[in-house]
């Protein structure tokens, strides 16, 4: 079964502007596509519709199946369920995953023990493992989010979200917020632990050149649908649509001036 397969999705504001129009997109188990697009395009509402986790007032429209399970009109309290094990979502700000009023490894505790059963020291025991393979310390477990730094709180909200092991991760500009040395290691480590776990992910961002290191498959969004997808390799080499053109040629050009930079 197919942990992401979304058909004719629409996303509405309350005053019926259609922000997400028509789209559809499958992801297989393992498998990784970039979902790319400028600021407003509908990157984030996708993801947001795609977890059934959109802001009041906003509905959404056409099927959205994880790994089955319909999510458009299904009440929240059945997705939370679903939530987690079927999908989990890393978001650019890491605050947005984290309590800060808690202490970090009790809230990587909560899911843990929810989804494993896990009690006592062997529960202390995973949290740490889960600290360890986002090559975090053991002393963050006892941090509040505010107590250590925007990457290390990139890292325990990554830790966060494969707590419950989903089959499907939706990264979302998880590293923009970030600076750039710190992007680079976390972008590394993402990649690793998909590739490692054989989760499906669908990766945002609006920068084409991060996209086409981590994802086999791109769709490009433009005012709220896709104008174009395909092969990474197909779209960066022979972008078929204007827009895309212009992204291809905004990436490589900010890459060819980085180059020149260089020392
Ligand atoms: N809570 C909201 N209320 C009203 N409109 C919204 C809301 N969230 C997003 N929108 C609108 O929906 C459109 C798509 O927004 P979305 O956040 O999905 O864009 P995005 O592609 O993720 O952009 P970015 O790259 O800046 O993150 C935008 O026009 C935005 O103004
Ligand atoms: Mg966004």
């Amino acid at each position: 079964m197919n942990p992401l397969e979304v058909t004719g999705l629409s996303v509405r504001r309350a005053d019926g502007r259609e922000l997400v129009r028509d789209l559809s997109l499958a992801l297989a188990p393992g498998e990784r596509l970039g979902l790319i697009g400028e600021s407003g395009s509908g990157k984030s509402l996708t993801a947001l519709a795609v977890m059934g986790l959109l802001p009041a007032g906003m509905t959404s429209g056409g099927s959205v199946l994880l790994s089955g399970t319909q999510v458009i009109g299904t009440p929240d309290r059945r997705l939370d369920r679903v939530r987690g094990r079927a999908a989990a979502v890393v978001f650019q700000e890491p605050l947005t995953a984290l309590d800060p009023l808690m202490r970090i490894g009790r809230q990587l505790a909560e899911p843990i023990r929810r989804h494993r059963g896990l009690r006592g020291v062997r529960l202390r025991a995973a949290v740490l493992d889960a600290l360890a393979e986002v090559r975090l310390p053991e002393r963050v477990a006892g941090a509040y989010p505010h107590e250590i730094s925007g990457g290390q709180r990139q890292r325990a909200a990554i830790a966060m979200a494969l707590a419950c092991e989903p089959r499907l991760l939706i990264a979302d500009e998880p590293t923009t917020a970030l600076d750039v040395t710190v992007q680079a290691e976390i972008l590394a480590l993402l990649d690793g632990l998909v590739t490692e776990r054989g989760m499906a992910l669908l990766f945002i961002s609006h920068d084409l050149a991060v996209v086409a290191d981590v994802a086999d498959r791109v769709a490009v969004l433009k005012d709220g649908s896709m104008v174009e997808s395909g092969r990474t390799r197909d779209i960066v080499r022979e972008p078929r649509h204007a827009y895309t053109r212009a992204l291809v040629n905004s990436a490589w050009a900010l890459e060819s001036e980085l180059d020149r930079l260089a020392p």
